[in-house]
């Protein structure tokens, strides 16, 4: 029977271990081993990544790997990815590759406007609300000023800050609408900590303001908090060829031009469609956002909004044929950043941003849209040729073999068999046993 705990986040990290193996393991021991192995084993890098959380207990891996050979405007990249679905790495390899003796990928940002909200309550007077912004808009700004400077400095900061009647949708419910500039910073600290700062200015002018009434001095701020929801902070991506210039070794290429515009149609009208079509791309989009230290949450909420944002979910991607030229782009928001958070603190971020040549966020936004674009690429070439469970169990064939207990040598083995035959659970298992038996050929 467990028990509550009080204090936990005060106990010591061995006591933690102790506490949660005797209260939830089966075999504590072993689970406290499991916990202690994935370690790191120098304790000062250990201790900075125990301190980016509370209650940590241990390290939870990831793969991380990287997709060379993209060339990106004009400029070749080796993509960084952490992510542990079998098939991704290999699907954007294999894309990059097919892009690169075709021009590569172009991408171009098209807007860098994060957006940050106060939600107050106000009842009274709309006009008289109105004319308070008017005059208080200025201190906003100003008394925000500290934290701003910094950024300002460099170029960035505040960019606008609106009022907008949302009294429509509640009663009294009012919105500081706010936009900013956090150049190579993702920002969600400098715009919570200026919207705080907003929210307290405005209570504060509210209460001095003359022509306001009692009832109307009383500006109740309901929260403040930044929106991942960044339609103008935007990037697009794109590739594009003669359709004759599509073909491979297995494919027509009018065929399969024809075929991927229509897939994309699909994705466009099926909403069942384009949540799977969509997940392949975030999964190209969360890999380098994971490896690079990002927020994948923000992103991925961000995206999904954006593909609603016609009133019904859709396709990211375009894909069209235009007098003999296939093109196929996407546009995304994209909030991320370079500078700030993990990306000085994890030891693989960092070296992740290195590898990506020390991006800018702006840099930054065209590597992980492409990334995005080509798995999308990939995804849609495979179901419209061979079928995703081709490459796909290929791919996943060692984490079976891995599942089933086999030796390196079987696995050797195994692999060199599964080069002509079909992979399925049932046919990796049934070869394993052919090997152990002497069966196999
Ligand atoms: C699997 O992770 C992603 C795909 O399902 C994407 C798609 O269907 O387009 C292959």
């Amino acid at each position: 029977m467990q028990k509550p705990v009080e204090g936990f986040s005060k106990f010591t990290k061995e006591e933690k271990i102790k506490w949660l193996v005797d209260q939830y393991c089966d075999n504590p021991k072993e689970a406290g081993e499991t916990l202690r192995r994935y370690w790191h084993q120098d304790p000062h890098v250990q201790k900075r990544h125990d301190e980016f959380i509370e209650n940590t207990l241990s390290n939870y891996y990831l793969p991380f790997a990287i997709a060379p050979n993209f060339l990106i405007n004009e400029r070749l990249y080796a993509i960084p990815m952490a992510i542990e679905e079998s098939s991704v790495v290999a699907a954007a390899s294999k894309a990059a590759k097919f892009w690169l003796s075709r021009g590569g990928f172009k991408a171009t940002v098209i807007g860098t406007e994060k957006v940050g909200q106060v939600h107050f309550l106000y009842h009274g007077d709309k006009n008289k609300l109105h004319a308070f912004f008017a005059t208080v808009k200025e201190s906003l700004i100003a008394s925000a000023k500290p934290i701003t400077k910094n950024m300002e400095k460099r170029g960035g900061g505040i960019k606008e800050i609106e009022l907008r009647d949302k009294t429509h949708t509640t009663e009294g419910y009012y919105q500081l609408h706010c936009t900013f500039e956090t150049l190579d910073a993702m920002g969600a600290n400098f715009i919570n900590s200026c919207l705080e700062q907003f929210a307290d200015t405005l209570k504060d002018e509210a209460k001095e303001h003359k022509p306001f009434t009692d009832r109307e001095k009383n500006i109740e701020v309901i929260m403040s908090i930044l929106s991942n929801y960044v339609p103008n902070c935007l990037v697009r991506a794109e590739v594009s060829c003669p359709v004759s210039a599509l073909g491979e070794d297995d494919i027509d290429p009018e065929t399969f031009a024809k075929k991927m515009v229509q897939a994309v149609a699909i994705a466009k009208n099926d909403p069942h469609r384009a949540v799977t079509h969509n997940k392949g791309i975030m999964n190209g989009i969360d890999a380098v956002v994971v490896a690079t230290g990002n927020d994948f949450r923000a992103i991925e909420a961000g995206v999904h909004a954006y593909a609603s944002k016609d009133g019904h979910y859709s396709s990211l991607t375009h894909a069209e044929i235009d007098d003999g030229i296939f093109k196929f782009w996407m546009e995304v928001p994209l909030a991320l950043g370079t500078v700030g958070g993990l990306t000085s603190l994890h030891p693989l971020v960092k070296l992740a941003l290195e590898i990506l040549q020390k991006p800018t966020a702006k840099e930054l936004m065209q590597i992980v849209a492409v990334a995005g674009l080509a798995q999308n690429f990939a995804a849609l070439r495979s179901l419209v040729t061979t079928g995703i469970q081709k490459g796909h169990m290929k791919m996943h064939l060692l984490n079976l073999l891995n599942q089933l207990g086999a030796t390196e040598k079987e696995k050797e083995t195994l692999v060199a068999h599964f080069k002509t035959a079909t992979v399925s659970n049932a046919s990796v298992k049934e070869a394993l046993e052919n090997v152990r038996n002497g069966h196999h050929d």
